[in-house]
């Protein structure tokens, strides 16, 4: 009795010194087998590539042209956030759902579902034509991926799941192609509308919840009003668009205290909010600190209205010195900063609660 209890004794304080011994992966990477993606253009990825009826497609120069396979759909020049989070964490880039050779082996590390011009309403974005919106793309995971994915892998989604991520921008398009055109017939408020907003996302988070999903990254709003493309609609103004910022503001308010307040509904979650409106209006305030030297004009030649490049039309030069690549897309250089600061910034006004590189470790 005695000998066990020295025995446990001893093996009790050994533990601790046995799991500093073994290979410690500091950065988190191998937590984390994939990455779900669900939202906009902002983390669109080539989805739209397959809807017949878009105008919201990027698969022409200039957009990739410093993509190391060209233009894909990605609304930059080169890598979105999704790919820099991929290259952060040692993962291969996630395919688009709508790609047909999305299967079989190729979702084990994720699937992406993103839309441009799509929002978390399901009638935002159909000026632009067609898009896959925030329910439809879940749906896309819930319907295709994850019968699939558990086919793929032999496990319970539970047990499966709990190792991606599930990244989800998108609100945006509610505010810039829904409400600010004055679509919906019910006259509401900015308030009630921004509530209404941040009720359906969390009802959408949940479902992902129930599906399986554990770690989740909430992307914040962008400065709406500060887009080439929003200075272009208002040419009298002076700075930025205030009611889209004051939108993308209150939007972004309520997105970080779900952060808090969904958490008794998903007990065993985590979630991360990353707040990129201040990284870029950081920027946009002051550019020189981080290189940039213009905050204001979009780096192509915008085709119109939309804010989207012309089609094969010109470029800056220093395309790593401009904030926007078109009217309303960041450049790769923005996204790596936004990337980074998502990845390991340990201040919570960029990634509250806390990091990534956290979250990737969290069980
Ligand atoms: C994380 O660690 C893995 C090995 O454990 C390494 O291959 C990878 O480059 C590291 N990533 C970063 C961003 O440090
Ligand atoms: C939407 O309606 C408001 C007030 O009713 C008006 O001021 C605004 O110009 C309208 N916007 C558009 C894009 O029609
Ligand atoms: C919307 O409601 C506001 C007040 O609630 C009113 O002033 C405005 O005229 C209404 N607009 C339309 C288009 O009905
Ligand atoms: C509120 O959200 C629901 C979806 O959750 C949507 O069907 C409805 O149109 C929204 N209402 C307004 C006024 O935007």
């Amino acid at each position: 009795m005695g000998t066990m209890k020295k025995i446990s004794k001893l093996v009790f304080l050994c533990f601790p010194i046995v799991a500093l011994l073994l290979p410690c992966n500091c950065n988190g990477s191998n937590e984390i087998k994939g990455m779900f993606v669900f939202g906009s253009s902002l983390v669109d990825n080539g989805n739209n590539n397959f809807l017949r009826n878009s105008r919201a497609k990027a698969n022409y120069l200039p957009y990739g042209i410093d993509f190391p396979y060209g233009p894909s759909g990605r609304f930059t020049n080169g890598k979105n956030v999704i790919d820099l989070l991929c290259d952060k964490l040692s993962l291969p880039f996630v395919p688009p759902f709508g790609d047909p050779s999305t299967k079989g082996n190729r979702i084990i590390h994720g699937v992406n579902y993103a839309s441009g011009a799509s929002g978390i309403l399901d009638d935002t974005g159909l000026l632009a034509g067609e898009v896959i919106s925030l329910n439809e793309q879940l749906k896309n995971f819930e319907e295709v991926t994850l019968p699939e994915l558990k086919a793929e892998v032999g496990k319970r989604s539970g047990e499966v799941l709990k190792k991606y991520l599930f990244v989800v921008g998108s609100g945006g398009n509610d505010y810039t192609l829904n409400y600010f055109l004055n679509l919906s017939d019910a006259n509401v408020s900015l308030q009630f509308f921004t509530a209404n907003l941040t009720k359906s996302l969390s009802t959408q988070l949940q479902k992902l919840y129930k599906l399986g999903g554990r770690k989740f990254v909430l992307m914040s709003l962008n400065p709406l009003g500060c887009y080439p493309v929003a200075k272009a609609n208002y040419p009298s103004q002076i700075g930025c668009n205030k009611p889209l910022n004051r939108a993308a503001h209150l939007f972004n308010a309520q997105l970080k205290s779900l952060v808090g307040s969904i958490k008794p509904l998903m007990p065993a979650s985590h979630l991360v909010y990353v707040n990129s409106y201040t990284i870029i209006t950081h920027l946009i305030t002051n550019p020189t600190s981080k290189g940039f030297k213009d905050a204001s004009n979009p780096c192509c030649e915008m085709a119109s209205i939309n804010g989207l490049c012309k089609k094969d039309g010109e470029t800056c030069e220093d395309r790593s010195r401009h904030v926007f690549f078109d009217g309303v897309h960041p450049t790769e250089a923005v996204n790596v900063l936004i990337a980074n600061k998502a990845f390991d910034s340990n201040l919570k006004t960029e990634a509250y609660p806390i990091n990534i590189k956290q979250l990737a470790m969290r069980y």
